[in-house]
């Protein structure tokens, strides 16, 4: 296992809120948010951004000809950031499989479920529509399905008999402001390393999920 003693540098993209992004932000150690992007002009997150002092720029989809040529331009733009990490947090384009190639194993997303179950949108009115007793979050690689990638990281939370989708939402949305900055620091300072889509975590960061309830993949 590499570990790496230099702030890794990290390019988020959001489309919405961005409390996700702010979580990064606050709890960065080894990684640094150097620019966020959005494919929204009016994605609160960015003026979050901004206001945290972090490079904030939209590429708004009125400003291109075609859906392809805007997320060409958001592309080009990650690249000139030189990241070595990509993270999506509320982030609701489709990445071109192209892109997701291009950075597999450095693109990552927060997902509002427990992966492979309930991919996709309306995760928890789905999940209490399963009647499950357990539902969470996933961090996971980005791959060219939608939130098809290896899992890295897992957070749950119990469902309660009473639960609406709003008030599980809101439940899921605390853990995922501790397991993905968690996740982007071991990923970035190698404690955790996902070589060809394989995750592999040290001995010491698998014992501190285990103090944090968090699920390493694989260990
Ligand atoms: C979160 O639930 C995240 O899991 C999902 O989109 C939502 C973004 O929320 N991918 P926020 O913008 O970070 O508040």
């Amino acid at each position: 296992m590499t570990y790496h003693t230099e702030k890794a540098r990290v390019v988020a993209l959001l489309s919405g809120t961005g409390s996700n992004l702010m979580s990064l932000v606050q709890a960065a150690r080894t990684y640094e948010i150097v620019a966020v992007l959005s494919d929204r002009a009016e994605a609160p997150g960015l003026l979050r951004a901004a206001e945290a002092g972090i490079s904030a720029a939209a590429h708004r989809r009125s400003d291109f000809k075609t859906l392809s040529d805007q997320k060409q331009s958001i592309y080009r733009a990650i690249r000139e950031f030189i990241p070595d990490f990509v993270a999506l947090a509320g982030y609701m384009q489709i990445v071109e499989p192209e892109f997701a190639a291009e950075y597999f194993g450095r693109l990552v997303n927060i997902h509002p479920s427990l992966l492979p179950e309930f991919p996709g949108l309306k995760t928890h009115e789905r999940a209490l529509a399963a009647g499950v007793t357990e539902h969470g979050c996933t961090v996971h690689l980005v791959d060219s399905g939608v939130d098809t990638g290896p899992i890295i990281s897992q957070a749950t939370v119990p469902v309660r008999e009473d639960d609406t989708a709003e008030n599980l939402a809101a439940r899921v949305l605390e853990v995922e402001h501790a397991l993905y900055p968690w996740t982007l620091n071991a990923l970035a300072s190698g404690e955790i390393s996902t070589t060809a889509g394989i995750v592999a975590a040290s001995d010491s960061i698998t014992a501190d999920a285990r103090k944090r309830s968090f699920r390493v993949h694989g260990c």
